[in-house]
């Protein structure tokens, strides 16, 4: 564990210099600053591991980024990543290292836990994979009438879900023409039944994806899967050419009838939302090839050593991480959008919300002692343009500050017509518009060219005034590759471990979702019995169990 710090966050100089910084910056207009500043663009913005971001619409100067650094500094953020990278104990609740970066690190390099390499491991994983995934895609191995497999379906939740759904879906254009993916998660039964409404079981492989092997969704959708299979033509013989797990609880899968040479391992030192670089990525790699996965692992793997070696100044991660403090912290933002613009990322909010709200959401200090001051922000968005024709007119005029991503690639998989530049356009033109905003005086002049009269002009202006010095990022790359996808998913990540860093959380526990977990399983027994085995306090849970039992039980 680290020291506790000896002096609290906001009791800082740097803290306090960024207020007082704040104060003297709260009637500063974006379109002034880029009117004052012809160099603006080029003066924030920053390239790294195929990526490239301009910060240029952001509330800042250059004396923001310089207190953002400092604070970052007094924070100890640069021996923080490389605690992060030595695997250190930066989990300090669960006691383990975070080494999501081992998974990716190509070098030959070793990475210690508890005073033993953990890399050979890893390597010898990804040469199982190898041959696995050669097998499956080659057709030697094949289901139980000899056909070659069509479909896979993935069983799992969380991690063991959306990081992996996100990255064979941003990959479409590279899969594997006769393997489809399926992916199956939720406890609502529609879920599983719409999925195996369409898949034929002489040839599906099904994945069981859970680092715990304990996740009730993922195994009593396993359950569903299984019976599913043993009545239609399987049988328990078979279930070994057709049932392969990942897990890092091997004796947890053998009990639940996985075969112990068809499960692979995972290590506690890999969180669930950091895992889809690990066997978790198995339904990605059976599509897009292992060729395409280990690009994916180089993309992270570069983007891991520019977050561990660039100055802080010019580190993309952090800077993106900095300006997130700094709306959150000081401006009073809530929320953080994330806005990607080509329609195969369109899961990257689904899988960001997972490693920033489950890794940053968090109330007390990684030492148990309270936060007073906000930490990880709610991360929301969706695919443009589709979310201009909804929500973007809260971003535009609504009363709540919420910094945005923008992310597209400059050029598409599939051009049709004009269909990227527009695209492009309408993504400029977005972050334009949050920008510089439209004056009175601009509503007016508009509304009177249109020829409109002086008092419906009066009476329109108002509504027509867009505020705009809404901050936001423009992050583009050549294209949606293995290596983009995989630099970009990174840089997420370590943008989050770096606020975790400031806020002085613990980024890799999760205990807030256990609750839920623990007063699920005693609800779910009254709701199956009715027996009131525990004290349930409060009048609304038993009026709803009371309700269910009446009409759901009773058929009604
Ligand atoms: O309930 C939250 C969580 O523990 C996530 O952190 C995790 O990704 C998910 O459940 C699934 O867990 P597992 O892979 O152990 O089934």
């Amino acid at each position: 564990m680290t020291q506790a710090r000896s002096k609290s966050l906001t009791e800082r100089p740097e803290w306090k210099a960024l207020v007082d910084h704040q104060g003297a910056m709260a009637n500063t207009h974006m379109r002034d600053l880029f009117q004052e500043d012809p160099e603006r663009f080029k003066r924030y913005f920053v390239e790294a591991s195929g990526l490239a971001l301009d910060y240029s619409k952001n509330l800042v100067v250059d004396e923001t980024i310089e207190r953002l650094m400092a604070l970052a500094r007094s924070c100890g953020l640069p021996e923080r990543i490389e605690a992060m990278f030595r695997g250190e104990k930066v989990n300090v609740s669960e006691n383990r290292p975070a080494l999501h970066t081992a998974l990716r690190n190509m070098n030959d390099e070793p990475v210690m836990v508890d005073g033993k390499d953990i890399m050979p491991e890893v390597r010898d994983t990804l040469a199982r994979m190898e041959e696995f995934v050669w097998r499956i895609r080659s057709t030697q191995w094949r289901g139980f009438t000899n056909k070659p497999f069509t479909d896979v379906v993935s069983i799992g939740i969380g991690g063991s879900f959306l990081g992996p759904k996100l990255v064979s879906a941003s990959l479409k254009p590279y899969w594997h023409g006769r393997l489809n993916c399926h992916y199956v998660a939720n406890i609502d039964g529609s879920h599983i039944t719409e999925v195996l409404r369409h898949i034929n079981p002489e040839t599906t492989l099904f994945l069981i994806q859970s680092k715990s092997f304990k996740t009730q969704e993922t195994l009593e959708n396993t359950k569903v899967a299984r019976e599913w299979f043993l009545h239609n033509g399987g049988s328990e013989e078979r279930i070994s050419k057709h049932f392969v797990g990942v897990t890092a609880n091997k004796p947890e899968a053998v009990k639940f009838g996985i075969a112990e040479e068809n499960i692979f391992p995972m290590w506690d030192w890999v969180g669930g939302r950091y895992s889809l670089w690990s066997a978790i990525g198995l339904p990605t790699a059976l599509t897009i090839g292992m060729d395409n996965f280990r690009a994916l692992l180089s993309g992270a793997q570069a983007m891991d050593k520019h977050f561990r070696s660039a100055p802080l100044e010019q580190n993309l991660p952090v800077i993106m991480a900095l300006l997130g403090v700094w709306y959150g912290n000081f401006w009073g933002a809530d929320a953080h959008a994330i806005l990607p613009y080509d329609h195969y990322l369109r899961g990257l909010p689904a899988h960001l919300q997972q490693v920033d709200m489950e890794s940053n959401g968090k109330c007390v200090t990684q030492h148990g002692d309270p936060v007073a001051y906000q930490t990880g922000p709610i991360i929301w968005g969706g695919a443009g343009a589709n979310g201009q024709h909804a929500y973007h007119q809260l971003l535009h005029q609504g009363t709540k500050l919420s910094p945005a991503d923008f992310i597209i690639p400059l050029h598409t998989h599939n051009p049709v017509g004009n269909h990227h530049a527009i695209l492009f356009a309408n993504c400029l033109s977005q972050t334009q518009a949050l920008m510089q905003g439209k004056t009175e005086a601009e509503a007016r002049a508009e509304l009177a060219d249109q020829g409109l009269s002086a008092e419906a002009v009066e009476t329109l202006a108002r509504h027509k005034v867009i505020p705009g010095n809404k901050p936001s990022n423009t992050l583009f790359f050549e294209r949606a590759t293995p290596r983009t996808v995989g630099a970009l998913i990174a840089l997420y990540e370590h943008k989050t471990y770096a606020q975790g860093v400031i806020w002085d959380v613990d980024s890799f526990d999760q205990w807030g979702v256990e609750l839920g977990k623990q007063l699920g399983k005693d609800i779910l027994d009254r709701l199956l019995d009715g027996e009131r085995k525990s004290e349930t306090t409060d009048s609304s849970t038993e009026g709803l169990i009371r309700i269910f039992r009446n009409r759901h039980m009773n058929g009604l």
